[in-house]
């Protein structure tokens, strides 16, 4: 048992001391379409942002999903790791309906609100909880979408296919597919990005067309499919 005095000693950091939560309304335009949402403008030390900013992989996937949006139409979406949400916000105009996940999903439920009430219409999004790997969240969100995703989305994030293989599965093979967003940080991923996907039995396919220079770094879309 601790002594009194060493309770009273003791400081809690509160998670939210590392929040940044100076977040500015930001207009982002893909082809026609306009979004607004809030997000944090640039980097930090002091504070850990990762989900708080649109990276660049968000924008090369937006871009891309921009000039080919009907592979999106009538389509059942989950993103993973969707950060701030600009790309499922995206998707919304087009999809039937689009889960935006993540670990810290609070920018989410703010930008997911902001479309909502400026678009009545837009009752296709919604927030979902999910730590990647997380059995109960992924079986409650399967529950929820009990016909599945047509396309599982994710835009610079690095994820282990074991993480994916239940939502993929769960359509059936060559029903769903996911794209991804890589953005080349280190070169010891790029190739792990290929060989993971092989070894779990996934087809991997660059996308034509995608490889490109986004921010300073090289970035490229993937799809991957189980055959
Ligand atoms: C580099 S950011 C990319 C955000 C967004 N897709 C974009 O491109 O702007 C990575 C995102 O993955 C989320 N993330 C990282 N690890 C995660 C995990 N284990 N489970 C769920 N989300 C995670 C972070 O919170 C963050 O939003």
């Amino acid at each position: 048992m601790k002594r009194q005095e060493e309770e009273e000693d003791e400081v809690c950091l509160d998670a939210s001391f590392f929040i940044n939560d100076n977040y500015q309304l930001t207009t982002f335009t893909f082809g026609s379409q306009v979004l607004e949402l809030f997000c944090l403008q640039s980097a930090s030390t002091d504070f850990d942002l990762t989900g708080q900013l649109v990276w660049p992989g968000a924008m090369l996937l937006n871009d891309y999903l921009s000039k080919n949006a009907e592979l999106l139409h009538g389509s059942s979406v989950i993103e993973l790791g969707s950060g701030v949400g600009v790309t499922g916000i995206l998707c919304s105009r087009f999809c039937r309906n689009v889960a935006l996940t993540d670990h810290n999903d609070e920018i989410l439920k703010k930008n997911t609100e902001l479309q909502t009430s400026s678009d009545n219409a837009n009752n296709r999004l919604a927030v979902e909880k999910l730590e990647w790997g997380n059995f109960d969240q992924t079986n409650q969100i399967l529950q929820k979408y009990s016909g599945g995703f047509d396309i599982i989305l994710g835009a610079d994030i690095y994820i282990l296919y074991t993480r994916l293989e239940k939502f993929i599965r769960f359509k059936g093979p060559g029903q769903c597919r996911f794209i991804l967003a890589y953005v080349s940080r280190a070169k010891i991923m790029d190739s792990m990005v290929i060989n993971e996907a092989t070894r779990h039995g996934m087809m991997i396919n660059e996308i034509a067309g995608t490889r490109s220079v986004v921010g300073n770094l090289e970035g490229v879309i993937f799809e991957v499919t189980l055959p």
